[in-house]
């Protein structure tokens, strides 16, 4: 049977029994003429420098390694091809980073100890995985417990992804039906997570995301469960990370500023995962403390568990409140809470169905207070241009007016996206 390692061998010695063989040729040639062999001599010493010169350039070009380096499934060990599985999870995401699909150059500078750790990697498997490549298997390029862990997991950014899902299958042939032990059930289980990560967000497993904003000093992490159901929540939208990093600079920038100081009722509608809420509110306890301020994070029964669960793993639990608000029937939470108003509202991304909206222009009517203002980030998405319309003429039917209004662009899991920001206040001259 066509075996493709068949094509490769450990190029090393290859290349060592090629030059002594070169050599010894060429001094039974010359062996009369000593003119020819000092010049040889001098080339070599020449070509030497020259050698070592390129040396370091192949030190670079050494450090690529490719799909036929890894252990093939039919000979390597469970546990080397655990330890491969391991190496080639995704970096956890920042910011929407792509490290999921592209190799993150920060793990180039991490230690051994710190990629095994966020890999979960234990020292006997990363062992055994050594072993492959000193002893079974021998190859240059990943023989020390460095290389391996800098070099495997930047396979998911050469491009290869149609040769990795190979490499998975070939792995899965074997593991599939094997006896049911503990190491074969940690590869099948690494196996599926690996596949389906590359199958695009909609079909990727639960993930943590970290978000890193500028002017603050809590890194967010969000947890995001598979995304089943429509339920879109279990999400953190673009929107929700340029909305973010707008609304903590102009807490930073208006620090000082008696009227910023004056909000005490926030309320995030459709908060999703929570990005935005939580962004909030790490700036105000960074700013101001915790005292004397209300927040509440609000979305549909099936999201507020993992809302929830985000807002704690924040440390915010003890002044922001995770419960259900429902557009089309806010009156669960007012009974709960009350009809008092709120003096900043918070919104990202509510609008993508015809109903979306009259249904959040009615909660702004019915939770903003009169000097209140809600902040609105909604993605530019082309099929939903009449829903956009319809917001802004709803908005000025009932009296609201955008106070401001700027566009920008942002990352989403499906690359640049263009957003739409508003300031949305009441229009007081009517009041007056
Ligand atoms: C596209 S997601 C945006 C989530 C989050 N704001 C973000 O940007 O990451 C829209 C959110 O609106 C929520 N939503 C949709 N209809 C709703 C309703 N009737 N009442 C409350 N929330 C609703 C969804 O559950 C979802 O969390």
């Amino acid at each position: 049977m066509f075996d493709p390692l068949d094509l490769y061998s450990p190029d090393e010695q290859v290349q060592l029994e090629k030059i002594t063989e070169a050599t010894t040729i060429f001094t039974k040639l010359h062996q009369d003429d000593p003119v020819v062999v000092i010049t040889a001599v001098n080339d070599n010493r020449i070509d030497g420098i020259k050698a070592q010169e390129e040396d370091e350039d192949e030190e670079e070009e050494d450090s690529i390694i490719d799909i036929l380096d890894l252990p093939p499934a039919t000979y390597a060990t469970p546990q080397a091809s655990l330890c491969v599985l391991l190496l080639l999870k995704p970096d956890k995401q920042v910011n929407f980073n792509t490290s999921n699909d592209d190799y993150d150059d920060s793990t180039n500078s991490k230690s051994v100890e710190i990629i095994c750790k966020e890999k979960e990697i234990s020292s006997e498997l990363l062992s055994s995985l050594l072993t492959w490549y000193t002893d079974l298997w021998p190859n240059s390029r990943l023989n020390t417990e460095l290389k391996i862990c800098t070099r495997i997991p930047r396979l998911r950014s050469y491009g290869q992804k149609e040769l990795l899902l190979n490499y998975y299958t070939s792995l899965l042939k074997k593991y599939d039906n094997c006896n049911e032990d503990y190491i074969n059930d940690q590869i099948v289980k690494e196996l599926s997570l690996r596949i389906s990560e590359n199958c695009g967000r909609s079909a990727q497993p639960s993930m943590t995301r970290d978000f890193n904003l500028q002017n603050l000093v809590h890194v967010i992490q969000l947890y995001e469960p598979s995304l089943t159901a429509d339920n879109l929540g279990w999400k953190t939208w673009g929107s929700s990370l340029i909305l973010s990093q707008e609304l903590v600079n102009d807490l930073e920038t208006n620090k000082n500023n008696k009227k910023s100081k004056s909000i005490r009722r926030v309320l995030e509608l459709g908060a999703g995962t929570g990005l935005v809420g939580i962004a909030w509110a790490c700036k105000w306890r960074q700013l101001y403390g915790n005292e004397s301020i209300e927040m509440f994070v609000t979305d549909l029964p099936d999201i507020v568990t993992n809302l929830r669960k985000n807002v704690q793993n924040n440390d915010l639990d003890d002044f922001v409140v995770a419960d259900v608000l429902d557009w089309t029937n806010p009156e669960d939470f007012i009974k709960k809470y009350s009809d008092e108003k709120f003096d900043t509202i918070l919104i990202a991304d509510p609008i993508y169905s015809p109903n979306h909206p009259e249904w959040v222009v009615n909660m702004i009517c019915k939770f903003l207070a009169i000097n209140g203002r809600c902040h609105l980030e909604i993605p530019l998405r082309a099929k939903y241009a009449l829903e956009r319309e319809k917001l802004s003429n709803l908005l000025e039917q009932h009296g609201l007016v955008v106070y401001n209004e700027r566009s920008s662009e942002g990352m989403d899991d499906w690359g640049v996206v263009k957003y739409l920001y508003k300031e949305i206040g009441w229009d007081t001259t009517l009041t007056d």
